[in-house]
């Protein structure tokens, strides 16, 4: 494997969710490759299949939900061809997931540390019980909470804390891939700040790569240095983070997002939503998924699949861009 060999690199993957009243298509043809210490960002409305996204990256798609097409490569390695042995030493080692509501994964009977120490020997079980309270230890600082914290029992910690030990658990065993899905959602602003900048610094320190997953996209800018933004199951536009601001080339989708931010103007806080909902994933409408919400929308876009235009940093999956449509 050479330096270069993306952490996760994603094939038009698609996922699917099988119920009585059909084949919902929460993931169709997602193509992301992730490099080496990078941060992408993952934006999108509720419900457009980022969580779904991650789960079939860490094999962990549940029942009814399945992959129906594509493929993933972590570090080279195509997840879903490894045997359970394979995965289960693949997982958390190499590739781990902060999940959405994360705080309340923590098991409310065990103390943080033998949290940490159950995890670490699971996978390490040759590893001395000095040793792993090194870890632990040096896990705690890294998250910046007192050591003696190590005793105590989740409900006996903030919520910001205890988000932190999740993160503390999920990087113990030096993963080079994190998925991070709405790490600090449930917190207020200046913890969620604080958290934010602890991850940037252990990201720097420990070197793994983040597929940081938000609604929020100043905290996406800030984190990250990509951003894939996500509308029904596909990423729509995949851009750099710097120049996710309105008056930029975009997606409409992605100018509607922005344009949902609160804009400081100069007397008022203006905020615009996207007009409408999402589609039903059971039976999205045709051409482009977007086009019934989309101001600009053209009659080809009611009828023509658009195909992903290449920009300087990614690419927009729209008409607008296409050579035709070259008034924009
Ligand atoms: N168990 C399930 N059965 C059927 N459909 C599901 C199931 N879980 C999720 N879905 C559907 O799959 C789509 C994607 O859901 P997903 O949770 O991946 O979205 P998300 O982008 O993570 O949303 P949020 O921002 O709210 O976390 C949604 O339309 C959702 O309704
Ligand atoms: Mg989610």
């Amino acid at each position: 494997m050479s330096e270069n060999t993306p952490v996760l690199e994603i094939k038009d993957l698609s996922v699917a969710y099988q119920t009585p009243t059909g084949s919902v298509e929460a993931v169709r043809g997602v193509n992301l490759t992730l490099y080496p210490e990078e941060i992408i960002g993952l934006v999108g409305e509720s419900g457009s299949g980022k969580s779904t996204m991650a789960f079939a990256v860490m094999r962990l798609l549940k029942g009814e939900a399945m992959v129906t097409g594509g493929s993933i490569k972590v570090l080279g390695k195509d997840v879903y061809s490894l045997n359970k042995k394979e995965l289960r030493q693949f997982r958390w080692d190499q590739m781990a997931m902060v999940f959405q509501s994360a705080m309340s994964a923590l098991n409310p009977v065990m103390t943080v540390e033998k949290q940490i120490f159950d995890t670490i020997l699971s996978h390490r079980p040759q590893m001395s019980r000095q040793e792993v309270r090194t870890r632990a230890e040096e896990l705690m600082d890294m998250v910046r909470i007192d050591r003696k914290h190590l005793k105590s029992y989740p409900h006996e910690l903030s919520g910001g804390m205890r988000q932190r030990i999740v993160i503390a658990i999920a990087i113990a065993l030096h993963p080079k891939m994190v998925i991070m899905d709405e790490p600090t959602t449930a917190l207020d602003v200046v913890v969620q700040r604080s958290i934010l900048d602890q991850i940037k610094d252990i990201q720097k320190t420990e070197k793994f790569s983040i597929l940081f997953i938000s609604h929020d996209f100043s905290l996406v800018a800030e984190m990250a240095s990509r951003v894939a933004i996500m509308y029904a199951g596909r990423i729509v536009e995949m851009t750099d983070s710097h120049t996710l601001k309105l008056g930029e080339k975009h997606h409409p989708y992605t100018d509607g997002l922005l344009r949902a931010i609160p804009q400081l103007t100069s007397e008022d806080v203006v905020i615009e939503g996207i007009a409408g909902n999402p589609p039903d994933l059971r039976s999205l409408p045709s051409g482009c998924a977007f086009h019934p919400r989309c101001a600009v929308a053209m009659d080809r876009c009611k009828s023509e699949v658009p195909i992903p235009h290449p920009q300087s940093i990614g690419y927009i999956e729209c008409h607008l861009y296409s050579e035709e449509g070259s008034h924009v």
